[in-house]
């Protein structure tokens, strides 16, 4: 049904590879090909041409179970952040989504878009009904966009992200640029700092960057390439990388696997919520691409 409805021939392809479990879709362009669970919505893989490693980290561990979050791609974070609410990180990733849409371009670029809407059991963990979609462009750049509609009678306000697992050589070999300027607030001890300067990893990060809505590059001497992520309509950037102990205490984590991803998130967090009217619509969006030096 999928595939006679929205595949097209080698461009955009369905797959069922996981018994019990949602589909994957890949989607093919000329310029690049990607690869999405319909659980989530989440983005497990983007190769443009031009680069043989995977822009996105995913874990060789990660569960593929319904109601679990997949470790690495590009989980998405929705209608809270972190803990605000139960689950952590919110229901959006934990849930199937339908695909609405799907089409390509003039370029042969394809895209697609998949859509959660709220139902008893959303009603059941937040008390709004809204409509999200996610479109996803596959060209020289993945550009994703996650829009979030307010189909209820009420006002309701909530945070996101889009949390960005980036394939890295090694996380003593990159440099992240775009944040020096920017306070953050530390996790690890609830403090807040300036930063000054790019950012370097040797030990536990988890920050959430304020006034931070500049493009991010993460700059990876091993690989010799430069991961762009640039963004609109976000207010905040997370940095999470959970170092020896903490990975060594998740189940889909691999041991030493935390050395060769970063999570670079563009998110809206407390207190930056989004307050949507009944009818309004917010729009987070980013794009990802990368150069060779
Ligand atoms: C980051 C948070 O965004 O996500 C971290 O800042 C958290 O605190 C990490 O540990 C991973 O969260 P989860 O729920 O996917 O394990």
């Amino acid at each position: 049904m999928l595939s006679e409805y929205f595949g097209i021939d080698r461009r955009i392809v369905f797959d069922h590879t996981i018994d019990g479990y949602a589909p994957f879709v890949s989607l093919n362009s000329p310029h690049g090909s990607c690869r999405i669970a319909l659980h989530g919505a989440h983005i497990l893989s983007y190769i443009p041409h031009g680069t043989r490693d995977d822009l996105l980290w995913l874990s060789e561990c990660a569960i593929y179970e319904e109601g679990t979050a997949i470790r690495g791609g590009i989980p998405i974070c929705w209608p809270w952040f972190a803990s605000e609410g139960s689950p952590a990180h919110g229901f959006a990733r934990n849930r199937v989504w339908e695909v609405v849409r799907s089409g390509i371009d003039e370029n042969d670029d394809p895209h697609i878009t998949l859509r959660l809407e709220f139902d008893k059991e959303t009603l059941a963990l937040w008390p709004y009904r809204f409509v999200l979609e996610l479109d996803i462009f596959v060209s020289k750049k993945l550009t994703i966009a996650l829009r979030a509609k307010n189909v209820d009678e009420q006002s309701f306000s909530f945070t996101e992200a889009l949390h960005t697992y980036l394939n890295i050589s090694d996380v003593s070999d990159i440099r992240i640029k775009g944040l020096s300027g920017c306070h953050y607030s530390n996790s690890l001890d609830g403090k807040t700092y300036l930063e000054e300067g790019n950012i370097t990893i040797d030990a536990e990060v988890d920050r959430i960057y304020s006034d931070a809505s500049a493009v991010c590059q993460i700059e990876d001497s091993g690989r010799k390439r430069t991961i762009t992520v640039y963004k609109e309509n976000s207010l905040n950037t997370v940095v999470w990388n959970p170092w020896i102990e903490k990975s060594s205490g998740m189940k889909d984590m691999a041991d030493g696997a935390y050395r060769s991803m970063v999570c670079v998130e563009s998110a809206n967090t407390a207190p930056n919520y989004i307050t949507l009217s009944p009818g309004s619509i917010h729009e987070m969006r980013i794009n990802i691409s990368h150069k060779n030096f």
